[in-house]
């Protein structure tokens, strides 16, 4: 078992957290999820804890917050207001141990060592804990828990244990703990439970196994009922006890789905080849995601170490296998947002997968194919056309954005993004656009994409109004900034929406035969086709006098306001200026023209992407986590390489060392994709031409080079970058063009180009 329980030893795949420190313990707890798009596990302790916590939901944001989250398993709690909540699921991982009756605990006697290592390379948590109790008795425990990349209905949990002197009384337990779970118990047996969802009617399943073997020997249970399980030995001094667990879960979306047969089975699974195995699978899947997703950069230890982080999390936040769930804001780390998932899915975290994972990036794009029907519906509620896709969206595609939170003063404030919020329409549709672009997936297209870009361009057509100066106008939404509410022709959402609608017209010609089916499933006539020309082409898009474009109309009139003035402020731009101030001024919470300009480059010459970056960087307060990686990717191209930087450093922070304080109801997923994109689409250049790939490098100076991996229509690519110079190897996959600096070369497979 001590191989298995010896972390990576290279610093560039691994964190280490030393030390217990309780008011860093929800933060760390995210930071050190161990998860596989299925299953997601924070750090909790889990020995050696009472049965009662603290929230960081609650008053005390300093408690520990023991979670364990199956993805897709929403319900509609009793609370106001009624928004579906991803359910935690039993903490599987609890063990208790008691010395001469003694039971060990944290906060009595002396901790001697206590170290959490989060091993990115091999997708584990290992924790080693020394302790020496009052009365003197020396324990010196491994822990390891990991939850299956290879086989994502199964979690694992080792343990080694040393006392000393001999002749200690051991008793071990090791159970599920279902506080809090907030589901009906149906079922419990020796190995199994099921529960069911108060409201939603879904259902759960757990089955566990577990063992031990003391001084070496397989040791029996002294009793076992109901997935607990008790042990008892006397120490002989030297020796050590070795525990391992298994977990194997199941989720039944529907009151007769039988997710206790899919546990049960999957139990088998790894009961049947042991753990050892179990472990060796997860690691050889790891080892392939690795081959396939990991950055290096050279020259940069905390470069690397944060881009792996990143692609750590993005991995276990996504599930090829499942197309009926897709990345909640904080994936399966925490409680935050409760589980919904936003734009920053597809603007965010979606390239990473598009260019490394397509496989997992697909299922992310049939979670919203599956959910179209909650789409059309929340169009036709509002009285518009095909599909408007919820700004909040959890398990139907029904809008989930509570109507109201409390204020800081504890009164409802009123959440108006769920009906305002409106460009999450067109960034589904760009994401299925650049999906099909990088990855040629003509399959998806033909099956589930073209849909998807036809209902959102039947949606924006109808959006668009046209009025009595003969343009088309889009009133009353809120951008990527939601300082400002209730505006007028946002560029953001009005330079998207009219880009879907174009894509939508593009996909007649390049459906050939299949269009005239696909037109009149949907009822999609020519004329109607003609509407969305007209539409698309009368839409304003940012009136400008110069380059700079309005963010909406009116935004020159406001006020504008030095927020250099407010550098170090611990608090929200909204909370300095308070509401009313901050909507009439020109203080945006996060990148938006910006974002534009990061989402279609092309769309703009490199002096207008100049002029409005500058105009608008400096009134951007950064309030959200998703803005400084955006502004990273747009200062990245254009070559300001120190700005990019710092940005990507900041981003860095958020997760790494909590630096906004926002980490303990989970990791950032946005800006964990929004890393990746800084590092292979702003400092790399990497881009999609229609036959092939390009690169363009403009590498910071302290970073002499970087390695990573794409994919681009089948191929797979290697791609190292020292200086100015690019060198790409076609793994696997035909020939192909790769442009490098504006040059383009033809590559051959197993060959290499450089320049
Ligand atoms: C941001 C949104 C984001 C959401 C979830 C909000 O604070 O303004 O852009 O989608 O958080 O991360």
């Amino acid at each position: 078992m001590w191989q298995a329980l010896e972390p990576t030893a290279s610093p560039d795949w691994r964190l280490d957290e030393t030390g217990y420190d309780q008011a860093r313990e929800s933060d760390i707890e995210s930071r050190f999820t161990v998860a596989n798009g299925f299953i997601g596990v924070r750090a909790a302790r889990s020995i050696s804890r009472s049965p009662m916590w603290l929230s960081w939901t609650h008053t005390v944001s300093s408690g520990s917050w023991p979670r364990t989250y199956v993805a897709g398993l929403f319900d509609i709690p009793d609370i106001d207001p009624p928004v579906p909540v991803l359910m935690p699921a039993a903490d599987w991982l609890r063990v208790q141990i008691h010395l001469n009756d003694n039971a060990l605990q944290l906060r009595t006697g002396e901790l001697i060592l206590q170290r959490r290592t989060l091993d990115l390379r091999r997708g584990m948590m290992i924790k080693e804990w020394h302790h020496r109790d009052p009365a003197g008795i020396l324990v010196r425990i491994r822990t390891m828990r990991m939850v299956s990349q290879a086989d994502r209905a199964i979690g694992l949990q080792l343990l080694r244990l040393e006392v000393e002197p001999a002749g200690v009384d051991v008793r071990f337990e090791a159970f599920f703990d279902q506080a809090l779970m907030g589901l009906d118990q149906e079922t419990i047996e020796a190995d199994l439970a099921v529960w069911s969802t108060q409201d939603t009617g879904k259902r759960l399943a757990m089955a566990g196994a577990a063992g031990m073997l003391v001084d070496d020997r397989p040791l029996t249970p002294a009793e076992h009922d109901h997935l607990q399980w008790r042990w008892r030995y006397r120490t002989s001094g030297d020796g050590a006890a070795e525990f391992y667990r298994f977990v194997a879960i199941g989720r039944g979306d529907s009151a007769h789905a039988d997710p206790a047969g899919a546990a049960q089975a999957a139990l088998i699974r790894a009961s049947s080849v042991g753990w050892r195995a179990v472990v060796a699978a997860h690691e050889d899947a790891w080892m392939a995601r690795w081959a396939a997703s990991d950055v290096e950069i050279e020259g940069d230890a905390a470069a690397t170490q944060a881009l792996r982080f990143a692609v750590y999390h993005l991995i276990g936040s996504a599930n090829p296998d499942d197309p009926h769930v897709s990345i909640g804001a904080r994936g399966l780390t925490g409680d935050g947002y409760l589980g919904h998932v936003f734009w920053d899915t597809e603007i965010y975290a979606l390239p990473f997968f598009t260019y490394t994972w397509p496989e997992a990036a697909r299922a992310l794009l049939m979670y919203r194919f599956h959910t179209l029907a909650g789409a059309r519906a929340k169009a036709a509620q509002a009285g518009w056309q095909g599909a408007m896709y919820a700004w909040e969206s959890a398990d139907t595609g029904a809008e989930t954005t509570p109507d109201f939170l409390n204020g800081a003063d504890g009164k409802p404030v009123a959440v108006l993004c769920g009906a305002q919020e409106q460009h999450i329409t067109a960034d589904v549709a760009y994401a299925v656009w650049q999906y099909w672009q990088v990855t040629g997936d003509r399959a998806f297209l033909l099956d589930a994409g073209a849909e998807i870009l036809l209902e959102t361009a039947r949606f924006w057509a109808s959006r668009i109004v046209s009025e009595a100066d003969g343009r088309g106008h889009i009133r009353g939404v809120i951008g990527p900034d939601e300082y400002h509410e209730t505006i007028d022709d946002n560029a953001y959402t009005n330079w998207m929406a009219r880009w879907t609608i174009q894509r939508a017209l593009d996909l007649p010609a390049l459906l050939g035969r299949h269009w005239p089916n696909l037109a009149t499933r949907l009822a999609i006539t020519d004329a109607e086709l003609a509407r969305w020309a007209a539409a698309a082409a009368s839409v304003v898009t940012g009136d400008r006098a110069g380059p700079v474009m309005a963010q909406f109309e009116g935004f020159f009139a406001l006020e504008d306001i030095d927020i250099s003035q407010y550098d170090g402020r611990a608090v929200a731009m909204a909370d300095v200026l308070g509401r009313e101030r901050m909507q009439r001024s020109m203080v945006s919470k996060q990148a938006d023209i910006v974002a534009l300009l990061g989402l279609l480059p092309e769309a703009f010459n490199a002096a207008d992407q100049r002029a409005n970056f500058d105009y608008y960087a400096p009134k951007c307060a950064h309030d959200s986590s998703l803005s400084r990686v955006m502004h990273a990717l747009v200062a990245a191209r254009l070559g300001d390489s120190a700005l990019a930087l710092r940005y990507f450093r900041d981003s860095a922070a958020i997760d790494l060392t909590d630096s906004a304080g926002g980490s303990a109801g989970g990791v950032h997923i946005a800006t964990l994709g929004g890393l990746w994109q800084v590092a292979v689409l702003g400092f790399a250049g990497l881009q999609v031409l229609a036959d092939g790939i390009a690169l363009t490098p403009r590498l910071p100076p302290e970073w002499p080079g970087m390695r990573f991996s794409t994919q681009w229509q089948g191929r797979h690519l290697k791609v190292r970058i020292t200086g100015d110079t690019s060198e790409v190897i076609l793994l696997r996959g035909a020939a192909m063009h790769v442009t490098l600096c504006g040059k383009p070369h033809w590559l051959t497979p197993g060959g290499r180009v450089s320049a």
